[in-house]
């Protein structure tokens, strides 16, 4: 991402977010802070033109990509909770809205969020402009993934290496290199038994069928205009095989048509994924 200024993309998932709660019917992520934190509601977001209300498939079908993928973390997480989890890490946390929706009390939940600093002072001043104060449940931890280890800026926050943590990874490993992803990636596989990273990835272009590609080729236009070229595409067997090396001894690899099993069945608006990307979730025996 560009040095001086925060991240663009994480502006326009945001919006994409708010879109899910007001075009979206039944909505498969509910977060009612996703208009608030942009400063807008219902009302505000719905004038045509606006990025909130493009209704084109290709939009639609990134848009349902953002929503299953916020959906499954979170349903991932309170998994994790259940089994004793008490730490989240939300990586590259963009306006990501769980740690001010936080049901858990400090002792079953603590969440850190780890951004580029410039991101983060961002969100900051979203934060303060919609009046969304920071729970005390919540730490803010800078980190730039390609300058700095997440050990060292988890650590200096208060970060607890002995305990077990969930991680989620949304739409970031697309942005940075594959040196970046994967020492973040070993970082979490060290960690003890019962961590649990959930991340996105973008799959390897010449691996795409012609209509994921020619969908991924717009969007990586988009990006590199806006500033954040796509960086790392990864191969899914392969980078299976890269997990299990690094020790993590539960794999699951999300495709397109499982998360639309899952979460988009019998829909009449026939909303569904239509991307190019899969979810990983990998977690430490
Ligand atoms: C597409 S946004 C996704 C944000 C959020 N996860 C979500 O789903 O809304 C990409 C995020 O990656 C972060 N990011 C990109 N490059 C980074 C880097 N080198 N170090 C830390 N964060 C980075 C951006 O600041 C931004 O928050």
């Amino acid at each position: 991402m560009r040095e001086d200024c925060p991240s663009a993309t994480a502006m326009r998932v945001a919006m994409r977010r708010a879109a899910h709660q007001i075009l979206d019917d039944p909505k498969i992520f509910d977060d009612p802070l996703a208009l608030r934190i942009l400063g807008l509601d219902n009302e505000s977001a719905s004038p045509s033109g606006q990025e909130v209300s493009d209704q084109t498939p290709i939009e639609r079908g990134l848009r349902s990509f953002l929503a299953v993928r916020s959906r499954y973390a979170e349903d991932e997480l309170h998994t994790a909770v259940r089994r004793s989890v008490h730490q989240y890490v939300v990586l590259g946390a963009g306006l990501d809205t769980f740690a001010f929706r936080n049901p858990y009390p400090e002792d079953v939940l603590h969440v850190f969020e780890v951004d580029h600093p410039n991101t983060q002072n961002w969100k900051r001043a979203c934060l303060e402009n919609a009046s969304i104060p920071i729970p005390g449940t919540l730490t803010f931890s800078p980190v730039d993934f390609e300058t700095r280890t997440l050990e060292e800026g988890l650590r200096e926050t208060g970060f607890n290496s002995a305990g077990s943590a969930f991680f989620s990874w949304l739409g970031v490993t697309q942005y940075l290199s594959s040196e970046a992803v994967f020492s973040t990636l070993q970082f979490v596989a060290s960690l003890p038994a019962g961590s649990t990273i959930v991340f996105d990835y973008t799959i390897t272009p010449s691996l795409l069928n012609p209509v994921a590609r020619e969908v991924f080729e717009r969007l990586a236009h988009r990006v590199a205009l806006a500033g954040e070229p796509f960086r790392s595409t990864f191969d899914p067997s392969r980078l299976k095989n890269r997990l299990q090396d690094m020790g993590f001894g539960q794999i699951e690899d999300l495709s397109r048509r499982e998360l639309n099993g899952r979460y988009y069945q019998n829909r009449p608006d026939q909303l569904r994924d239509g991307g190019f990307a899969r979810v990983m979730n990998a977690r430490v025996f």
